[in-house]
């Protein structure tokens, strides 16, 4: 039987000010509770050196949002890799559904922002999912197939032992509709497959999140199927009482 480090991740979006993190990081710091679950939240960038200064010691890690597919130069406006090495991220999402969609990232920026990240030794949390109309079209495999593998072709499945796969539908984000458990678990299960026919060793051990719409009282049954081992959370990664709800469920 292989371990999957289970892990519930905080994604802040474009939230917060210093007083709320504050607030919001210190109830987590005492909420937390040694079990095996790794909490990580995602704060926007300019608060990254807050969130690092308080977690300190805390054993809660720390992460980005987004980073660039670029190394360094004339890229106004953007983050690169080393800088979030710089102080000390060990994780940052890609490919989020509001990235592909407002920002237009395509899988092949994706899949450098993959390569760019671990060049530096940071977890991508690399996000897949489907829209309501593709789901409806029965395209829901097909589409969140094609994202995961553009990743896999360009930085070989070997380097999957360092990378986090988060399973989010686009209409299960912030509109309060939840994949059922068994819904989430079907996806699970064909991302699962998929990354076991390249690879069955390291195949087994990526930690595979769900997010849309998880909350205290939906967690439990959705992390209790087999291949969900975490979540990616949203709206209430924003309150320390439901994000720990999440994390002790
Ligand atoms: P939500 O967001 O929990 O608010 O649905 C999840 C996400 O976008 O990661």
């Amino acid at each position: 039987m292989n371990i999957i480090n289970r892990l519930v991740v905080g994604n802040w979006k474009m939230n917060g000010d210093l007083n709320t993190n504050l607030n919001l990081l210190t109830q987590l710091k005492n909420g937390a509770k040694t079990n095996n679950t790794k909490m990580v939240v995602c704060p926007p960038f300019v608060y990254l050196e807050q969130v690092k200064a308080v977690l300190g010691g805390s054993g809660i890690a720390y992460g980005a949002q987004n980073v660039s597919e670029n190394e360094n130069g004339a890229f106004t406006g953007e983050i690169s890799a080393k800088m979030l090495g710089d102080i000390n991220c060990t994780y940052c999402i890609i490919g989020h559904s509001e990235r592909r969609t407002i920002y237009k990232e395509c899988d092949f920026m994706v899949a450098n922002k993959t390569a760019k990240l671990l060049a530096v030794n940071i977890t991508p949390i690399l996000c897949v999912g489907e829209t309501l109309a593709e789901r409806d079209a029965g395209k829901t495999n097909e589409v969140v197939l094609k994202q995961l593998k553009a990743v896999v072709d360009f930085v070989g499945i070997a380097k999957f032992t360092k990378i986090v796969v988060a399973y989010e539908p686009v209409w299960a984000i912030g509109t309060g509709k939840t994949a059922t458990p068994e819904m989430a678990e079907a996806v699970h299960k064909t991302l699962r497959e998929f990354l076991i026919s390249q690879n069955p060793e390291v195949g087994n051990t990526v930690p595979l999140l769900y997010g849309g719409s998880v909350k205290g009282d939906n967690a439990k049954s959705l992390f209790a199927m087999p291949n969900i081992n975490g979540g990616l959370i949203g709206g209430a990664a924003l309150k320390a009482e439901d994000f720990l709800a999440i994390v002790n469920a």
